[in-house]
């Protein structure tokens, strides 16, 4: 018989069968991890141009979120508070601190402190807090026990499939009114009878068609 191919060629297919399997699990691998809701920004905590600290003033100190947040519940974006709300309490408190330079500079310049955003959704998604935060569903549901935060991290995957999850059950989520900005909020063992009744009643349906949060 004469010999069309070398001996070497002999490894042609174990080594292309290897490669390709190499391919196929790192193909997987990309697909699992770009569709699984982890492929997120959780944990994101960028350090801040000041110390400010949420687990002191919301933890400690039981400052209400809408002190400084005071948009939440008239528009689609929750404001960070101006340097003249720090100013309220810091003109007398800790006025000598080192890690408050930064606030008396932007005070007595007029710039704005520039923080860094921790939280973000692309712009092709459509999000409002006031229609969120006035139908029941509490800040601690999106983004986690912000009081016990020494460095605002993002808890929730804030992934499509996860705006799903309670878009398609929000009975599961829903909390009274007075609740929303409660952290560490413990759920009555009637509560999915309650928001079911709710529900009914006030005609709430978070909606699932994709026009609703894309156009
Ligand atoms: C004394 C004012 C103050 C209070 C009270 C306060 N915050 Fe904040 N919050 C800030 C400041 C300043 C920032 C920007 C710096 C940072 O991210 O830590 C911020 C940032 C945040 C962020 C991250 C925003 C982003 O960049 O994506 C969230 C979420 C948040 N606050 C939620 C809350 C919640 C929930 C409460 C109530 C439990 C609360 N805050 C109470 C001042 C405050
Ligand atoms: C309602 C009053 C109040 C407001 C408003 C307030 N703080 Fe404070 N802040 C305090 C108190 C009280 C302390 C703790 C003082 C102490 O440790 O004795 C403090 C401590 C701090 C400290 C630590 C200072 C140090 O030397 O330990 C920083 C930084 C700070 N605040 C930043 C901010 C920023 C930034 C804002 C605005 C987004 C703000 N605070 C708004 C009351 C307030
Ligand atoms: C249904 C989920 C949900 C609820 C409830 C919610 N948030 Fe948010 N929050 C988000 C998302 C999503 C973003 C990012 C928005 C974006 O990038 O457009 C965000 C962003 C923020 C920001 C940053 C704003 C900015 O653009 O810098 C702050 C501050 C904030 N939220 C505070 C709050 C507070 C305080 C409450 C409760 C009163 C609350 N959120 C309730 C989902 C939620
Ligand atoms: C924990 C529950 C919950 C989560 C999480 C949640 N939503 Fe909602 N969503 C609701 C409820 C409740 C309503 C109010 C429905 C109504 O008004 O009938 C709503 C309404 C909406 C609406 C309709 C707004 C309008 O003007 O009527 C949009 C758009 C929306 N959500 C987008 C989002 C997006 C985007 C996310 C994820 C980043 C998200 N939601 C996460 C519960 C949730
Ligand atoms: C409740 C709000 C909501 C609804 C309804 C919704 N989406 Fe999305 N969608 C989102 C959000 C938020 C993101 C951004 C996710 C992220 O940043 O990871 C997104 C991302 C996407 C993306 C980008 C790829 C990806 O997976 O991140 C596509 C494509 C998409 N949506 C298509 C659709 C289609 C098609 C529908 C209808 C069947 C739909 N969406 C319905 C909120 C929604």
């Amino acid at each position: 018989m004469p010999q069309i191919f070398s001996k070497k060629a002999n490894l042609i297919p174990a080594v292309s069968l290897v490669a390709g399997l190499f391919a196929s699990v790192f193909i997987l691998l990309l697909i699992w991890y770009y569709f699984s809701p982890e492929f997120t920004d959780v944990g994101y905590a960028p350090e801040q141009p000041v110390q400010y600290s949420h687990r002191l003033h919301a933890g400690q100190l039981g400052m209400d979120c809408q002190y400084c947040h005071t948009s939440v519940q008239s528009a689609a974006h929750s404001n960070i508070p101006a340097t003249e709300t720090c100013m309220n309490c810091h003109a007398q408190i800790k006025r000598e601190s080192l890690l408050l330079v930064p606030v008396r500079e932007s005070w007595a310049t007029g710039k704005s402190i520039e923080w860094i955003k921790v939280h973000h959704l692309p712009d092709y998604a459509q999000f409002s807090h006031a229609v969120h935060v006035n139908n029941g569903v509490g800040c601690e549901t999106c983004h986690g026990r912000i009081d016990q935060m020494e460095i605002v991290a993002q808890a929730e995957p804030l992934s499509m499939g996860w705006c799903l999850e309670c878009h398609r059950q929000p009975e599961l989520f829903l909390r009274p009114d007075d609740a929303v900005t409660k952290m560490g909020y413990v759920q009555p063992a009637d509560f999915v009878k309650r928001n079911l009744e709710r529900i009914r009643l006030e005609g709430i349906q978070p909606p699932e068609n994709c026009s609703a949060c894309h156009y």
